[in-house]
């Protein structure tokens, strides 16, 4: 076994994008473990925008103090094992942080950890992202506050991104016409030509306001809203009486300060109804989400990319591109 762990502490709260140095690589000695505790090989980490939100201020979990490693979501194999549910070659879902190895211990009450599911069928990157925590997002979402109605209009943001590719392709499931909002011509090709989205709108195009009131002729009954700001604003103008909004994500404001709170108004006056929510709220469903996702996967219904980036060195680089959009789909780095 490796005699070193490398490990990204968090030195600086990064101001926009991350700078070289806000995540310091270091090499510690791989921990060793007590009673109840068992050493994981870490495969895989999820990179998601809100690990720029976790570096910065309190949310829905602390802030991650400065001179501790990142905190990231991450599969990992146990390779040594004290712990009585964890043994030796077990694969594991849970907070691994941006780092090789590490521990899990009976301990933590809070059991970040569970076991991936033995799907045979299945590449374990799946569970980071179709199957996983993104996917699990836009089930809930969808499924537990769109509640989509065959021949509404459902306009999805971030739609070629790993959470809103599947909420997207749950509202064709459901008979919607869904509108993609992407930046840039091949996400626009994908969501449309592969995923079978009704419309996509490159919102980097000048006309791109035209375009998306032009492919919403009827306005707007859901809107799976990832990204906020101007591209919030411009749907909630459109939004049909009695809509939804799936207030999932405001990435557009993750590097940056922006009020663009006046939609609300628009809100208030259409009596939308808005619930904003965390997917951690469902922890206790996720099979249920898993299950069905799966299912559809599995009979063609559902399609899902991935980003994979080598190198637990180039997780910086990775983080940037969320905000730079890079991805298509999951973004995942290959440890
Ligand atoms: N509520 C929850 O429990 C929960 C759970 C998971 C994720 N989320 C939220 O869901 C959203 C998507 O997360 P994800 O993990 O699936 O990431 P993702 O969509 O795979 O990646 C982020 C994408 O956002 C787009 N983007 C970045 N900055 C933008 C901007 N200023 N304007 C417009 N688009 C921008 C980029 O695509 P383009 O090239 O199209 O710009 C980028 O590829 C995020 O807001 C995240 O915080 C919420």
């Amino acid at each position: 076994m490796a005699q070193t762990n490398r490990r990204l502490i968090l030195r600086a709260r990064p101001k926009g994008l991350l700078a070289p140095g806000d995540l310091q690589l270091v090499e510690s000695p791989v921990p060793t473990i007590a009673d109840g505790q068992a050493l994981a090989k870490v495969k895989y980490l999820s990179i998601d925008p809100t690990m720029r939100v976790w570096m910065s201020v309190d949310s829905y979990l602390p802030v991650v103090p400065l001179g501790e490693v990142m905190r990231a979501a991450g599969l990992a194999e146990v390779v040594e094992s004290r712990h009585k549910k964890f043994k030796k070659g077990k694969k594991v879902l849970g907070l691994t942080g941006l780092q090789e190895y590490c521990v899990i211990d009976a301990a933590d009450k809070r059991g970040s950890f569970r076991k991936v599911p033995p799907i045979p069928f299945l590449s374990d990157t799946a569970f980071l992202g179709v199957l996983g925590v993104t996917g699990a997002t836009a089930y809930f979402g969808m499924m537990d506050i769109a509640k989509p109605q065959k021949g509404e209009t459902l306009v999805v943001s971030a739609a070629a991104g790993a959470t809103g590719s599947i909420a997207g392709q749950i509202g064709k499931i459901h008979g919607c016409r869904v509108v993609g909002i992407a930046g840039g011509a091949e996400k626009c090709k994908w969501i449309t030509e592969e995923l079978g989205f009704d419309a996509a709108i490159d919102y980097k195009q000048p006309d791109w306001k035209e375009k998306l009131a032009a492919a919403t002729p009827k306005g707007v009954d859901i809107d799976y809203e990832n990204v906020g700001g101007e591209i919030m604003h411009e749907v909630v103008q459109r939004m049909n009486l009695h809509g939804r909004i799936v207030l999932c994500g405001l990435i557009s404001g993750y590097t940056k300060e922006d009020p663009a709170l006046e939609s609300f108004a628009t809100i208030l006056r259409k009596r939308l109804r808005v619930q904003g929510f965390i997917v951690l709220d469902y922890l206790d469903r996720f099979m249920e989400a898993a299950t069905q996702l799966g299912k559809w996967k599995m009979f063609g219904k559902l399609k899902d990319r991935e980003t994979i980036v080598e190198g637990i060195e180039k997780a910086p680089e990775a983080i940037n591109m969320l905000f730079t959009g890079e991805n298509i789909g999951k973004l995942i780095v290959k440890v």
